[in-house]
């Protein structure tokens, strides 16, 4: 089902696989009306499903990427590239080496950088000379961080390093052998990098997400949920499940 909510485009898919597909369908869309597409990607394990899909199109000829640009929201700090639990890693795993993007092509914020203040700094100088993301792909985390902008009292503008809030620790800790191993910071873009995207798509799954869609579509906008600045975008997409929208069906309805 497709609602609009205040500008705002909401798919409501039956389960997983349909959500993915969904948001698959535009990313792929995206590529097809523009081959040199600057995209946006996001890591974490709801947009997993939305990269198989893609590169499923890819596998049977329906899209080239051979042109496509990219730009991730974020990277841990620190942390060398080919640490299987980095988003460099990640990317390389879960969509690059599966389509003809060229890996020159793809940028993923240093985690292994000495100065991150200054190459988090030239991350968007790089963005905004090539004109920007066409279409940026967010998740969001429990605590309604997008990128790793954690709650706070302002909205973090440009790219650079963050501190990880311990619901993000704690909630990334499935991915490592011990919450230890978990880093404490991150290098992310910054709210107004992300909001800066012409498109933006975030998609969510699953019944722990309901409460913090509800206060990204429907709350107020506020720092405290980095995820509602997005009530500001004039060209934004939710692609979320039945479980995720549980809380807003009834408001949309
Ligand atoms: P998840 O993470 O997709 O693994 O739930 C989302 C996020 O933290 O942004």
């Amino acid at each position: 089902m497709k609602y609009n909510y205040r500008g705002m485009t909401i798919y409501v898919e039956k389960d997983y696989a349909a959500m993915s597909a969904a948001a698959a369908a535009m990313l792929l869309q995206e590529v097809r009306e523009n081959p040199s597409a600057v995209l946006g990607l996001a890591t974490g394990s709801t947009p997993i499903g939305m990269y198989q899909a893609v590169v499923k199109a890819y596998e049977k000829g329906e899209a080239d990427f051979s042109k496509v640009v990219s730009y991730n929201l974020d990277e841990y700090y620190p942390i060398q590239h080919d640490n299987d639990q980095s988003y460099h890693y990640f990317m390389k795993e879960n969509l690059f080496k599966h389509i003809n993007i060229l890996p020159e092509n793809t940028h993923v914020p240093s985690g292994e950088s000495k100065d991150v203040e200054k190459t988090a700094a030239e991350y968007d100088a790089e963005l905004y000379q090539i004109g920007g993301v066409d279409l940026q792909v967010l998740g969001i985390g429990n605590n309604g961080h997008i990128g790793f902008n954690e709650p706070g009292v302002v909205f973090a503008k440009g790219t650079g390093l963050v501190d990880l809030t311990q619901s993000t620790i704690e909630a990334n800790s499935r991915f490592f052998a011990a919450i230890e191993d978990v880093p404490k910071k991150a290098v992310s873009m910054g709210i107004a990098t992300i909001m800066q995207a012409k498109k933006i798509m975030l998609m969510a799954s699953g019944q722990g997400k309901a409460g913090i869609i509800a206060q990204t579509i429907f709350g107020e906008i506020t720092p405290a949920v980095p995820a509602s600045a997005l009530q500001l975008h004039r060209n934004v997409t939710f692609f979320l499940d039945e479980a995720a929208a549980a809380e807003i069906l009834p408001l949309l309805k």
